[in-house]
């Protein structure tokens, strides 16, 4: 069993996505070619925004976001504890300065009351100016915009809704990468809509915004090629990396999404009453980049995976270490304790192969041995 199965995926797309290689492959438009800007307006139109810049990755995205509001030392920007290590990474190599927010236990999301007690300490503190909130749609499932937008508007904050795993998730049918000012996702393959290597893209309804973004993906370009007018960075999506993404794409919106759904909900069913499965809040649509159990203890947690190990079922755990705890922000010393929701999911979550072509058998298998191992 895979964790995620992306061969099973090729296999059902392969006449399509073959095509799509080999069409690039002769079309000589390598860079920037025609499927880039086609795919920029397809996705663009199925988020319901005005603009979609692609780019190399969804890191480079969030940086790229970043630079267009001018964020850098003396900034504060809040994110949550409980993320990838790329989510806070690029506020500091802006120049400025992560706020760590803890998440809510149920859906992992940044918790609201929690941003507003570090918004609070920062303004008190005096020492950073509150700038932006990143908010990660974690594991496929919007962020708590309702909530964080109020906050925003109260503190004038910016949003920048860090779709990396979460394109595709909707709340009462709104979609993910809409919720931001600037919003980003991500194509690494395992994602919810992956390329077959690197890439990502901004969305932005602001017509300014998405003109800048523009220019800094391309070194700073300006209106003529070989004039600069700011320091940029190379972030392109490659030509063959948006062709291989359109059939992907129309298979995403055609039934993965619906599908990945379905296998979320017999999974569900399934361990209902065994082990703590992910909550969706009402109105929420999740697009499912993992499906996380919530174990015990710790103890717990090693047990079972090392159990279902054994019986050759694949498991992750995302995340095994909160962001203030990563070695490479030791210095902003955050006591034990800081995030406690966070510190406590990095010792019990664990997340169980999903996939849109995973079968109703390979699902049982899995949620059988749960049992067993409980048993
Ligand atoms: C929440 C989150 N943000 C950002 C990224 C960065 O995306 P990429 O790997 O495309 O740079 C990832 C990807 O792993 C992610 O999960």
């Amino acid at each position: 069993m895979q964790f995620r199965d992306l061969i099973k995926q090729y296999n059902v797309l392969k006449p399509e996505i073959d095509r799509a290689m080999v069409e690039t492959a002769a079309s000589g438009g390598y860079i920037m070619g025609k499927a880039v800007k086609e795919l920029e307006a397809s996705l663009a139109e199925y988020v319901g925004v005005k603009h979609c810049v692609s780019c190399a990755n969804g890191t480079d995205a969030l940086t790229l976001a970043l630079k267009v509001w001018n964020i850098g030392a003396g900034d504060a920007v809040f994110v949550p504890d409980f993320t990838f290590f790329a989510s806070a990474e690029v506020i500091s190599l802006e120049g400025a300065t992560p706020v760590f927010v803890d998440v809510d236990p149920d859906t992992f999301n940044m918790d609201p009351v929690h941003l507003e007690t570090c918004i609070k300490r920062v303004i008190k503190e005096g020492k950073l100016n509150p700038k932006v909130i990143i908010t990660v749609d974690l594991f496929g499932l919007p962020a708590n915009y309702p909530a964080i937008r109020k906050l925003a508007d109260q503190y004038k904050l910016l949003i920048l809704e860090d779709a990396a795993q979460g394109f595709g998730g909707a709340i009462d049918n709104k979609r993910a990468c809409s919720f931001g000012d600037i919003a980003t996702t991500s194509f690494f393959p395992a994602k919810p809509l992956g390329c077959y290597g690197d890439g990502g893209a901004v969305f932005t309804d602001n017509d300014e915004w998405a003109t800048l973004l523009d220019s800094y993906r391309v070194h700073g370009k300006g209106s003529f090629k070989y004039d600069n007018v700011r320091i940029g960075v190379n972030s392109r999506l490659d030509t063959l990396q948006a062709a291989i993404l359109q059939p992907k794409f129309k298979a995403f919106k055609d039934y993965e999404v619906a599908d990945i759904n379905k296998a979320a909900s017999y999974y569900t069913e399934k361990l209902k009453g065994v082990v703590k499965t992910p909550l969706i809040p009402q109105g929420y649509y999740s697009s499912w980049a993992q499906y996380t159990i919530t174990l015990r203890n710790n103890q717990e947690r090693e047990g079972l995976q090392a159990f279902l190990k054994e019986k050759g079922i694949p498991t992750m755990v995302y995340y095994p270490k909160p962001m203030h705890e990563q070695t490479a922000y030791k210095d902003l010393n955050y006591p034990k304790g800081s995030c406690p929701a966070t510190e406590a999911l990095c010792q019990t979550v664990l997340s169980l192969p999903i996939h849109p072509y995973i079968s109703k058998e390979e699902i049982e298998s899995v949620c059988e041995a749960i049992k067993e191992y409980f048993s």
